[in-house]
C-alpha cells in the first residue's frame, strides 16, 4: 500500500459484538468503495498522540452493501491501534484506509471449506461464509472463544450451528475443537482454513502437515509479534540518499511512512504476503516474518520491512 492509494472514510455504525470487541461500519467519502471479495482487509490509518499506526482488518461483509465494515478486538497491550479505536473514534469521525486486498480467498474447489477461527480469527470466514452461500457452496465452521461475553457474531452464528454448519467452542468451558478429527474428516477436495492466534494456527498446521497437501491448508495471520523487543536503530536509505531514525517500538514501514514520502508496496503489515521486501545492502537484519525461508535469511540480501528489524545499529536498504 502506498500513502497515495487512501481512502477517506467516516464512520456511520459503531456496534458492540462482544465484551471486547466493536464493529464499525464506514463509508466512502468520495464516491463508491472499490470492489471486493470475501476474505479481503483493509489497512486502517491512525493518528495517535506521538505517532501514525496502520493496523490491517478484515472485512466481514458482502461488497454489495456499499460499506466496509470491520471487528477490532481490544487490545490493552496492543502499539496503540486497537485501544484508540475502542476508545477514541466515534461516529461522524474520518478514517484514511487503504483499497482493500486479499490474501486470504477462498480456494476454487467444488469441495467443502473447513474454517477454523479462534478469537477474533472469525472475521474473515464471516465474509467466506456469507459468500459460500450466495454461491451454492459447501462449508463448515469452527470457532473457538474463551468465554460466551467474548463470542462475536453469536446471533448470527447461532442458525448455521442449528443447521449443523457451525461448532461452536467455548474454551472457558474445556470444550477444544478435536483437530486431529476435523483434518481426518477432510475429502480429498476439501480444503482447510485457520485464522486465529499463533498457537491455534500451530496447531492446526501440525494436524495437517503429512495428511492433506499443503496447498489445501490456508492459513491467515491476524497479528504479528510485538515489535518493542529492542533498540531503536538507523536507516539509510540508498537510492533516495537519506536516513530515518526507527523507533524501538516501530516498524521500518511506519519509520519511513512518518518521515518520508516514499511509497512502499504493503499488503499485510505482518510479514507474510512478500510484497514489502526490500533490499539489503549492508547491516544485521533481525528478520520476525513468515515469508523469507531459512536460505533466503542466510543471504543476507533481503528484509521484509513491515516487521522485521535490526540487529546492527544501522542497516542500509535499497529505497
Ligand atoms: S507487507 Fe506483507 S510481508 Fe510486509
Amino acid at each position: 500500500m502506498s500513502m497515495q492509494q487512501q481512502i477517506a472514510t467516516e464512520v456511520i455504525a459503531i456496534d458492540t459484538l462482544a465484551t471486547d470487541i466493536k464493529q464499525f461500519t464506514l463509508k466512502s467519502l468520495n464516491g463508491a468503495l472499490p470492489p471486493f471479495d470475501s476474505g479481503s482487509h483493509i489497512v486502517v490509518q491512525l493518528t495517535l498522540a506521538e505517532r501514525q499506526c496502520a493496523n490491517a482488518y478484515s472485512l466481514v461483509n458482502d461488497a454489495a452493501e456499499g460499506v466496509f465494515r470491520i471487528a477490532v478486538k481490544y487490545d490493552a497491550c496492543s502499539r496503540g491501534g486497537s485501544r484508540h479505536l475502542h476508545e477514541a473514534v466515534e461516529v461522524g469521525d474520518r478514517l484514511a484506509v487503504s483499497p482493500p486486498a486479499n490474501l486470504f480467498r477462498l480456494a476454487d474447489t467444488t469441495g467443502r471449506h473447513v474454517f477454523i477461527a479462534g478469537g477474533i480469527g472469525i472475521t474473515p470466514f464471516i465474509a467466506h461464509l456469507q459468500a459460500l452461500e450466495q454461491q451454492g457452496g459447501r462449508y463448515t465452521l469452527h470457532y473457538a472463544f474463551r468465554g460466551a461475553d467474548s463470542a462475536a457474531f453469536g446471533a448470527m452464528l447461532e442458525p448455521r450451528r442449528r443447521d449443523g454448519l457451525a461448532e461452536l467452542y467455548d474454551t472457558a468451558t474445556g470444550s477444544r475443537p478435536d483437530l486431529a478429527a476435523i483434518v481426518a474428516g477432510l475429502a480429498p477436495d476439501d480444503h482447510l482454513y485457520v485464522c486465529g492466534p499463533g498457537s491455534l494456527i500451530d496447531a492446526v498446521t501440525a494436524a495437517a502437515v503429512g495428511r492433506i497437501a499443503p496447498e489445501r491448508l490456508h492459513v491467515e495471520r491476524f497479528s504479528a509479534q510485538p515489535l518493542d523487543d529492542g533498540a531503536a536503530f538507523t536507516v539509510n536509505l540508498a537510492r533516495s540518499g537519506t536516513s530515518i531514525e526507527v523507533g524501538a517500538d516501530e516498524s521500518i514501514l511506519a519509520a519511513i511512512e512518518r518521515q518520508t514520502d516514499i511509497a512502499v508496496d504493503c499488503l499485510c503489515r505482518e510479514g507474510y504476503c512478500g510484497t514489502c521486501e526490500t533490499a539489503l545492502l549492508a547491516g544485521e537484519a533481525l528478520h520476525r516474518d513468515q515469508y523469507l525461508d531459512e536460505a533466503d535469511r542466510a543471504a543476507h540480501k533481503t528484509i521484509m520491512i513491515c516487521v522485521s528489524r535490526a540487529k546492527s545499529r544501522t542497516l542500509t536498504l535499497g529505497l
